[in-house]
């Protein structure tokens, strides 16, 4: 099935990601719950029947919230970013002007959730971030003529086909909360995708993850009766996770290579081994062989070996 892409953007955006994490998610007979929803692209392509859907980024769900009701449209977007790219096109400095104007509108506290869309798609690198006072702080793209006719048309098929997906109250529903309020939610039927800010990694004003909310998150998991799958790095070429030692490591562990791309030239991949932790058997599922139990395994099987010899 071809994958469903959101109208926002943001750097951590699962897109490539979706059909390893689907292959991998068993059906269950209840709902998707997902906890850090961001740009929402796997519960949208979960195509779940009955979703609880959680995010502290308030931008996020007003927007999906508005588009649910209806406020936001296919004919209202295509209205505003046709009005707004002329402005963008036509001001001075190559646009830039036009973009502080929408960057400082929305700042001033109005968040229109379509002045929300123009910043996500007109921002350097297609990048979400919020400055210490949760201000938009993203510069422009530098293209003036951002929104062309081809690329509204884009943003308005992903409106589309968002707004299909999503199913109206109470079948769906959206909460500006914190995970400790949603996950609880859960019941043994439904099943849990995590996706929260990677640990010691990039971090904005919606974005701050300490050890303590790992710890929350681990002992919130570990009690659910429902089926989870979280989503975290496992290692890069520098370093280990070291919460998946701390924590993770009881449960079920797969990995993959994957490339971040923060815009389109090579120097900005970033390379990390992607890892997927979850409370059921993988079994028949290539494990990738990074899983730490495995590690454990084999230091478990020296030990053994050492108690034979010393006994030889
Ligand atoms: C890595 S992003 C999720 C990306 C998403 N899977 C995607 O593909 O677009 C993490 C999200 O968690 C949200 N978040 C951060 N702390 C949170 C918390 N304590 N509770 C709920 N959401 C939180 C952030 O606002 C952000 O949208």
């Amino acid at each position: 099935m071809k994958t469903i892409i959101p109208p926002i953007k943001s750097q951590g955006i699962k897109t490539k990601l979706v059909p390893w994490i689907m292959n991998i998610a068993p059906k269950v007979s209840g709902r998707w719950i997902e906890p850090f929803l961001g740009t929402g692209v796997v519960a949208f392509n979960a195509r779940y029947q009955q979703a609880i859907l959680g995010d502290t980024n308030p931008h996020i769900i007003k927007f999906y919230k508005g588009v649910q009701d209806g406020t936001i449209n296919v004919p209202l977007m295509k209205q505003y970013l046709q009005k707004e790219g002329k402005l963008l096109s036509k001001a001075e400095n190559d646009g830039y002007e036009h973009y502080l104007k929408v960057r400082s509108r929305f700042n001033s506290g109005e968040f229109s959730s379509y002045d929300f869309i123009f910043l996500s798609r007109a921002g350097f690198n297609g990048m979400m971030r919020f400055g210490s006072k949760g201000n938009w702080n993203i510069p422009f793209c530098k293209k003036p003529n951002r929104f062309a006719q081809a690329y509204v048309t884009k943003i308005l098929n992903q409106l589309s086909s968002v707004s299909q997906v999503i199913q109206a109250e109470p079948d769906w529903t959206f909460h500006n909360r914190s995970f400790s309020e949603i996950i609880p939610l859960a019941t043994e039927n439904d099943i849990i995708y995590c996706d929260p800010p990677y640990y010691g990694r990039h971090v904005d004003y919606y974005n701050g993850w300490t050890e303590k909310d790992e710890e929350l998150l681990f002992h919130l998991l570990s009690e659910t009766k429902a089926k989870f799958i979280l989503s975290t790095w496992h290692h890069n070429d520098w370093r280990e996770n070291e919460m998946i030692g701390k924590f993770w490591k009881k449960f079920n562990i797969i990995t993959k290579d994957h490339f971040y791309h923060n815009g389109g030239r090579v120097e900005n991949r970033k390379s990390v081994v992607e890892a997927l932790v979850c409370n059921f058997e993988t079994t028949g599922i290539t494990t990738h062989n990074h899983g730490l139990k495995e590690k454990e395994n084999i230091k478990q099987l020296e030990f053994q070996w050492q108690e034979v010899f010393s006994h030889c």
